[in-house]
C-alpha cells in the first residue's frame, strides 16, 4: 500500500515558478535577447547554476566562471525580491486538502526540491511542519533527472520508492521519479509530462482513494 508522497516545491505547491521566469528572463534581456515562455518549460526542476548556463546558450553568450556566479546571485536577489510577495494563501488550489487527506491516513509527506530557497518559500506559506522530510537543493550533488532528491526524501522518511508517489510539475522532475521507481504524478499539462503515470491538471477535487486506485495501490 501507499506509504509516503513527495511533492515538488516550485510549480506543484505555489506558482513560484512565475517568478523564476520573470528573474531569469531580464537576465537574458540584460545580455540582449529575449527568454520566452517555452524555453523557460525547460529551466523547470534544473538548478541554479545548471539554468544559467542553458540560457546563455540560448543567447549564445559566453561568460567566464565568475560572471556567472555574479549573474547567477543577482538572478536569485530579484527571484528572493519578488518571493517576498508569497502569503499562506497562495498555496495552489486544494494542496491543503489534499495534505490534510494524506496525514489522516498516516501518509508520509517529504519535499524533494531542486531550490536552494525552498525552506525560505515553505515559511513563507506556513507550511514548514507539514513535511517530515525536506530535501532541498542545498542537500543534493544531483540535479533532476538524477533520482537522488527523491531517494534521500524516501531514506529520510523511512519508506519503500515502490510504496511512494511523487507530484511534479518538471519533465526533469518526473524523469526523476521514474528513475526512483517511484509513481509520478504530473501536475500540469499532458504534452509536457507525458512520462508520468498519471497526469492531473492540479490538486483541486482530488481524492486519495481515487489516486491511489488508479495508480494501483492496494487499499488503504
Ligand atoms: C526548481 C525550479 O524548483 O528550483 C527551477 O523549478 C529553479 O526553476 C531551481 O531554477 C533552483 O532554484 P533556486 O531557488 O535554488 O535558484
Ligand atoms: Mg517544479
Amino acid at each position: 500500500a501507499l506509504q509516503a508522497c513527495l511533492f515538488d516545491l516550485d510549480g506543484v505547491i505555489v506558482d513560484t515558478a512565475q517568478y523564476h521566469y520573470i528573474a531569469w528572463r531580464e537576465l537574458a534581456q540584460r545580455y540582449g535577447f529575449d527568454l520566452t515562455l517555452e524555453q523557460n518549460e525547460l529551466l523547470k526542476g534544473i538548478g541554479r547554476m545548471e539554468s544559467l548556463d542553458i540560457i546563455l546558450k540560448l543567447g549564445e553568450v559566453d561568460l567566464p566562471m565568475e560572471e556567472r556566479v555574479v549573474q547567477a546571485t543577482i538572478k536569485n536577489e530579484r527571484y528572493l525580491e519578488l518571493c517576498q510577495q508569497i502569503v499562506p494563501s497562495d498555496a495552489l488550489p486544494g494542496v491543503h486538502d489534499f495534505l490534510k487527506e494524506l496525514q489522516d491516513n498516516d501518509i508520509k509527506i517529504g519535499l524533494g526540491s531542486a531550490s536552494k530557497n525552498a525552506p525560505l518559500i515553505l515559511e513563507r506559506l506556513q507550511m514548514t511542519p507539514v513535511f517530515e522530510a525536506l530535501i532541498d537543493g542545498n542537500r543534493v550533488t544531483k540535479g533532476k533527472p538524477d533520482p537522488q532528491v527523491f531517494l534521500l526524501g524516501a531514506q529520510e522518511l523511512g519508506v519503500d520508492p515502490a510504496a511512494t508517489i511523487v507530484f511534479e510539475d518538471a519533465l526533469a522532475g518526473v524523469q526523476a521519479g521514474n528513475a526512483a521507481g517511484m509513481k509520478t504524478v504530473g501536475i500540469g499539462q499532458v504534452d509536457v509530462l507525458s512520462e508520468a503515470d498519471m497526469v492531473l491538471p492540479g490538486f483541486e477535487a482530488l481524492q486519495l482513494a481515487s489516486l491511489t486506485e488508479a495508480l494501483g495501490f492496494e487499499r488503504i
